[in-house]
């Protein structure tokens, strides 16, 4: 048994429940795929729906069935799975070429997986598959999540519809010198590699909105001509916005009423309590600096979470922090959940609409590339240093 492993705190039924659970959230996704939805359109922020669906079983049937004790990687029930679905050597723009095994067959290595997996945790439980069988349900949640952000994009009807929040005008909330916990112990229970370790960072006093940026208010720098202003924007935030052209938020169109967003397929007029969501990175900062604020740091964003009053979970929110590793970070043995990522991506927050509750806790750390806008992610600010 691997000693630096977090320890799952969930039985095996617990586990085999959860992973049923999962598996039938992205079974209603796909029951409503468009009829021609199983590859859909190429682009560098998609995946062919198809090639997903076998990722998913491949990376449970890769870390609950196939690893050895000594590291090593025993052979798939379906040989040739390797050259389709793994992810850290598939490139992803030829994977809508690559000969996928068609849904049918799919469902049939998902169902034989499923059993072997539920056998294992049954007859052989211990740490180290209920370490597996934890990380392959937070992975088929986070591709879940992924569905739900792929069919906002192409505008497809989801299975269910969203609540979208009420966030009424925000507040500041003041906090004085103090210190933030970043990281996660050993005693946390499962954790992902990049929650290690515990430690802790000071916080000088700063001011917080008590609420993520509702829509209206993102409305009102966009009348103002945010998008047209290079003084609000960083140099790479410029960058960006000239490449792209945009000149609003995406999933946003104005009518003679005044601008509405498209949520899934249906259009709506903004509602002023909404949060708003579908920004990058550049967006965000470039609206705090209209505001004469800015991103908050993770430290202060969690230092506020110990406030009641600090609401959050509406929306992924964007940290001024970028993603790297922490003081002794060593990656799990699924190395690249973090690793590769690291520098390059923005660090996000506190779980959106479309995220499954046990990935909405405060340490959890996503992380996009700054300019994407798909992910259901929005910001809040803090007073400038
Ligand atoms: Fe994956």
């Amino acid at each position: 048994m691997n000693r630096t492993r977090p320890v799952s705190g969930y039985s095996a039924a617990q586990l085999i429940d959860r992973l049923t659970q999962a598996r039938k959230r992205l079974r209603q996704f796909i029951d409503v795929l468009p009829a021609d939805g199983w590859l859909g359109p190429r682009a560098g922020h998609l995946n062919p729906p198809l090639w997903e669906y076998g990722h998913i079983v491949w990376f449970q049937e890769r870390w609950c069935l196939r690893e050895r004790p000594d590291g090593t990687c025993g052979s798939s029930l379906r040989s040739g799975t390797d050259a389709l679905y793994d992810s850290s050597s598939v490139p992803h723009d030829i994977r809508w070429d690559l000969p996928l095994l068609q849904p049918a067959m799919v469902d049939d290595y998902a169902e034989a997986v499923a059993v072997a997996v539920a056998d294992r945790l049954h007859s052989g439980f211990d740490n180290d598959i209920a370490y597996f069988a934890e990380l392959s349900l937070y992975h088929e949640l986070m591709h879940i999540e992924a569905w739900w952000m792929a069919f906002q994009d192409l505008g497809y009807a989801p299975p269910e519809r969203l609540e979208v929040a009420d966030a009424p005008s925000a507040q500041h909330l003041a906090f004085p010198d103090g210190e933030a916990e970043l990281g996660s112990g050993p005693d946390a229970g499962f954790i992902f590699d990049n929650e290690k370790w515990q430690h802790a960072a000071p916080v000088p006093a700063f001011d917080i909105d008590a609420r993520p940026v509702s829509e209206a208010a993102f409305a009102e720098f966009v009348d103002a001509g945010g998008y047209r202003h290079k003084a609000m924007w960083s140099e790479a935030g410029w960058g960006w916005r000239t490449a792209s052209e945009a000149s609003h938020p995406v999933y946003w169109r104005r009518d003679a009423g005044g601008w509405q967003v498209r949520r899934f397929d249906r259009w709506t007029p903004l509602r002023a309590d909404a949060p708003m969501l579908h920004v990058n990175r550049y967006e965000a900062e470039a609206w705090a600096a209209w505001q004469g604020r800015r991103l908050p740091t993770t430290a202060q964003w969690l230092r506020a979470t110990a406030r009641q009053e600090f609401s959050w979970g509406e929306a992924w929110e964007w940290m001024r922090d970028p993603f790297v590793p922490y003081p002794g970070f060593v990656p799990d043995p699924y190395r690249d959940y973090s690793q590769p990522w690291f520098n390059t991506h923005g660090e996000l927050r506190g779980g959106g609409p479309v995220t499954d509750r046990s990935l909405k806790y405060p340490g959890f750390r996503n992380f996009y590339l700054p300019d994407r806008r798909d992910p259901f992610a929005g910001f809040r600010t803090v007073s400038a240093d």
